[in-house]
């Protein structure tokens, strides 16, 4: 099956490389276009991949097109595409905020399915969403679900559901981040170094995730499961677990999904 993938940012390279690694695609069936000849280039060189500066020519070659470009950009490049699709093609849209309703309202032919993938499938641990539209059946998303699982995890949801999860998985790589940071700042001053800090926190984070994974336990009961009585975790807890902590971490989530609101308005 040949895979199309229209903007060559972050994102498609981290799904591109995922399809390859696990041998979905090979590299000569996947064909990328953008707008940068050089950003094309560079991916040529890296993986391999067919490019073109051509959207269009993107969709006359493949079944499954992915529509990889900033929500900004998504419109112009809907209008651009819509008189070359057919009902054989299979529209992937991993833009935030955009409907798959807004998507099939400016494509007159084509099967459209929605995803909110995030920035881990670089590393094959990303964490994806799918919802598909009114024209897609169900194994569309069975094929997007197998696609999906060659860059991490996964999961079908409601498409009501979508500001949350753009929110939480789509951006969360980017709060996770700055919250290791913070704790590694924290860290350095108590005297360790940023790379030995690193290096535990990292592991902590990711033996915290793995943890809840393989026991199913809540988060809140691992917290008191590691918290003995006036130890060095309670006296971190004392100033961590404040009513303004709760309230900036519930707020940054609220913005988040706020902002795929809007840009599926725009
Ligand atoms: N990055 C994330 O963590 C993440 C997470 C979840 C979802 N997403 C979604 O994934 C999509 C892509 O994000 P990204 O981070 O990969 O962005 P990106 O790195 O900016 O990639 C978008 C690419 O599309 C190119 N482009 C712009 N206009 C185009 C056009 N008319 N035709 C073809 N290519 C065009 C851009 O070129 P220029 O740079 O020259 O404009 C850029 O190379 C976005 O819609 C975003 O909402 C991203």
């Amino acid at each position: 099956m040949k895979i199309g993938f229209i903007g060559a940012g972050k994102m498609a390279e981290a799904i591109m490389a995922g399809l390859i690694e696990k041998a979905f695609a090979r590299a000569d069936g996947i064909v990328a276009s953008d707008i940068s000849e050089e950003r094309l280039a560079e991916l040529s060189r890296r993986l391999g991949i067919r490019i073109t500066l051509d959207n269009a020519e993107v969709v006359r070659q493949v079944q499954v097109v992915f529509l990889a470009v900033k929500p900004q950009q998504l419109d112009q490049v809907l209008r651009e595409i819509a008189p070359h699709l057919t009902a054989d093609h299979l529209v992937v849209s991993i833009a935030a905020g955009k409907t798959t309703t807004h998507i099939e309202s400016l494509l007159p032919a084509g099967r459209v399915v929605r995803v909110m993938p995030n920035i881990a499938c670089l590393v094959g641990e990303g964490m994806n969403v799918f919802t598909r539209g009114v024209r897609a059946p169900v194994k569309d998303t069975e094929l997007v679900k197998t696609l999906l699982n060659c860059c991490g995890r996964a999961l079908e949801l409601p498409e009501a559901q979508f500001d949350a999860v753009t929110a939480l998985s789509g951006s969360g790589p980017a709060f996770f981040a700055y919250l290791l940071d913070r704790l590694v700042d924290g860290a350095v001053r108590e005297g360790l170094s940023r790379q030995d800090a690193l290096v535990l926190a990292e592991q902590t984070m990711q033996g915290t995730a793995r943890m809840l994974q393989v026991t199913g336990m809540e988060p809140a009961a691992l917290a008191s499961a590691v918290t003995s009585a006036k130890g060095t975790t309670a006296a971190g807890r004392d100033i961590l677990e404040t009513e303004t902590m709760a309230a900036v971490l519930d707020r940054t989530i609220g913005a988040a999904a706020q902002r795929s609101r809007e840009l599926g308005r725009a």
